[in-house]
């Protein structure tokens, strides 16, 4: 079971994205649990006040650092979970991060809003920062949601393992593509080895797919897909059938 404990000013955001598909299974199986913490609860004033002014002046307003930090102190109690901040400049958000965080037991997830938070409490309470790219967000919670639905899907049980295991990015190679029936669709037919019976064809229609998808789109990644390992004898002489060349 990973638990996600997730600070935010605005926890309704979250309801419809884990009432729903995989999160919402995932959470009745009793794989995950989402467990949504409203930071304005450590606000200490009447108008539970959780923002204030930049020192300095300029525009818009900054997360204070007496709530949040409360919120998160209560939060994480006695155990040690990462505390993770989704942050634009954090560390990019990737497939292989949302497989470290997946076999965890616990992950507190700290969104901001406005400007952000005071930065004395990142220094203090954040063990890691992460961004899902390079633009700004309104807020953490669609980031928190991305982070969320990307492990959840990744812990053990929660999807088939085989649906996992070949898909973009998992192994550093895109996917390859898929197609249902019928078998010709405005005069466009499948490609014929899916219907050969042939499951040793299949495979290795779908593995070439994969590799020269990923040339096409993503050149980068299969440089570091073969840095990385990756790639079999029988995916270069593929490979340098299409004119690609390691290093
Ligand atoms: C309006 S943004 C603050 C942007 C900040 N002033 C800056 O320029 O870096 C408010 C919050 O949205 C979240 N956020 C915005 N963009 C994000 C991104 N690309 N990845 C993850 N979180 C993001 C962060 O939690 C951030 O504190």
């Amino acid at each position: 079971m990973l638990t996600f404990d997730i600070l935010t000013l605005f926890p309704a955001m979250f309801v419809g994205p884990t009432t729903e598909s995989i999160l919402k299974r995932a959470q009745q199986a009793g794989l995950i649990a989402v467990r949504l913490h409203n930071i304005r609860d450590w606000a200490a004033d009447r108008h539970r006040t959780a923002d204030d002014a930049p020192y300095g002046g300029g525009a818009g307003m900054v997360m204070k650092a007496a709530p949040l930090a409360a919120a998160i102190r209560a939060t994480v109690g006695t155990e040690t979970p990462p505390v993770i901040l989704l942050a634009p400049d954090g560390e990019r958000f990737t497939q292989a991060i949302a497989q470290e965080l997946a076999q965890l037991e616990r992950i507190v997830l700290v969104c901001g809003h406005y400007e952000g938070l005071d930065e004395r409490v990142r220094e203090a309470l954040i063990t890691r920062e992460v961004s899902l790219g390079d633009y700004v967000l309104t807020g953490g919670e669609l980031a928190a949601l991305v982070v969320l639905d990307a492990v959840a899907r990744l812990v053990p049980d929660v999807l088939d393992a085989a649906s996992t295991a070949e898909e973009s990015h998992s192994d550093g190679l895109l996917e390859y593509p898929h197609y249902t029936r019928p078998a010709i669709w405005e005069g466009r037919p499948i490609p014929p080895v899916l219907v050969s019976g042939h499951h040793g064809e299949v495979a290795k229609w779908r593995r070439r797919e994969r590799l020269r998808r990923t040339l096409v789109r993503r050149p980068d990644l299969l440089a570091r897909a073969y840095a990385d390992g990756h790639l079999t004898r029988a995916d270069l002489t593929y490979l340098a059938e299409l004119g690609w060349a390691a290093g």
